[in-house]
């Protein structure tokens, strides 16, 4: 994290406000990971990916291997390395396999980085030019949370760098873009990082979801919403609240070693038939206590779905003034309960669950105090 007086901070802050920072939404989401090979098969086979494009030894890349994946307008990169000695494998010891970039793609990946260094981000890597046959890329990137990064990526044509693969063709599960990616940072540093990206970005607190703590009886958390102000780039952010119980965030934070990626949503038009599909292939998501739809169809009497399937697959609800909202999340990804994804479609709704969050723990609590484990 970068200390700045408060002249500095002042003179940024007032930057943010008069400059816009265009950005025209999620570029792609980098893992770090042990085994890119098997990573990129499950994501084609469990939720759809196609595999689009190789980079490795091969290719002439010597000290890793990558896979570009794509789904709708989801990319992922998935890399591993090839020996010990590469930061890859590094970050892989520490936090377990993980979301290393949350790229962004601009319009313009030099002034993007200037802009933001000038307000005081930490440089990751200064602007440079990747090319091939297939697009042209210039590149650089700034840190974020934890050792997570953002890369600022002005693409033209397609992403370059990778050998183009068409023999890992997938069945797609009706995923389309990415709905947002949640932060999970250390106690006390929610409110750094919320100045952090109003400061550095331009952004601004998403105002219905505000600073209320989402708690039970037990449990807390707290969460706010950073946006750029048209809905293309939304990252809540959270951080552990005092509770009587560890909260999963503070589990989350133990054992990713710090601040990183907890989860990310993706948007599909249809979730019950994504949630059907990834069911088939044998994806996991989090069970719903029974509990749970007992007062939901009293409490949402105007939603027009299908109360049986949607019990039967487990999915949750969430109203906001907009309209509606489906969601569903997956187990964890990994051995470390750390990060797993949400699949979320929207009908009106622009909000992110919580009524439904507080609803699901205090039904998975009554399940544990059953069970006389609470
Ligand atoms: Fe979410």
């Amino acid at each position: 994290m970068t200390n700045l007086d408060e002249a500095t901070l002042e003179r940024a802050k007032a930057m943010a406000a008069r400059d816009d920072f265009p950005l025209k939404g999620f570029s792609h989401l980098e893992w770090w990971v042990g085994n890119a090979f098997q990573t990129a098969q499950f994501f084609r086979s469990h939720l759809g990916f196609q595999v689009v494009g190789y980079r490795g030894p091969e290719t002439g890349t010597r000290e890793t291997a990558a896979y570009l994946l794509q789904q709708g307008q989801i990319r992922f990169i998935v890399t591993g390395a090839m020996g010990p000695e590469h930061p890859v494998s590094d970050h892989v010891l520490r936090h377990g396999p993980g979301v290393k970039d949350v790229a962004i793609a601009v319009p313009d990946a030099t002034a993007a980085f200037e802009t933001a260094v000038e307000r005081g981000a930490e440089a990751a890597a200064k602007p440079h030019v990747l090319e091939d046959d297939h697009g042209r890329a210039v590149i650089s990137a700034i840190q974020a949370y934890g050792d997570t990064i953002h890369s600022f990526v002005e693409l033209q044509g397609e992403m370059p760098g990778f050998e183009r693969r068409e023999d890992l063709v997938a069945r797609p599960a009706g995923l389309e873009f990415v709905d947002h990616v949640v932060a999970n940072v250390e106690l006390g540093k929610m409110d750094y990082w919320v100045e952090w990206y109003e400061r550095v970005f331009g952004f601004t607190l998403l105002k219905h979801f505000d600073d209320d703590a989402i708690s039970t009886k037990y449990t807390a958390l707290m969460s706010k919403v950073m946006w750029d102000g048209s809905g293309i780039i939304k990252l809540p952010i959270n951080e552990p609240a005092e509770g009587l119980k560890r909260s999963q965030i503070d589990e989350y934070l133990q054992f990713y070693r710090g601040a990183g990626v907890q989860h990310i949503a993706m948007h599909t038009p249809d979730l019950l038939s994504t949630v059907a599909d990834v069911l088939g292939r044998g994806l996991n998501t989090l069970a719903v206590p029974r509990t749970y739809y007992e007062d939901i169809w009293q409490r949402m009497p105007d939603i027009a779905v299908d109360h049986a399937r949607v019990e039967e697959l487990q999915i949750l609800l969430d109203q906001d003034e907009g309209g509606y909202l489906l969601q569903i999340f997956t187990q964890m990804l990994q051995d470390r309960p750390t990060v797993f994804f949400e699949f979320i479609e929207r009908r009106g709704a622009t909000g992110f669950g919580k009524g439904n969050f507080k609803a699901l723990f205090e039904a998975i609590e009554r399940e544990q105090g059953k069970r006389g484990n609470l």
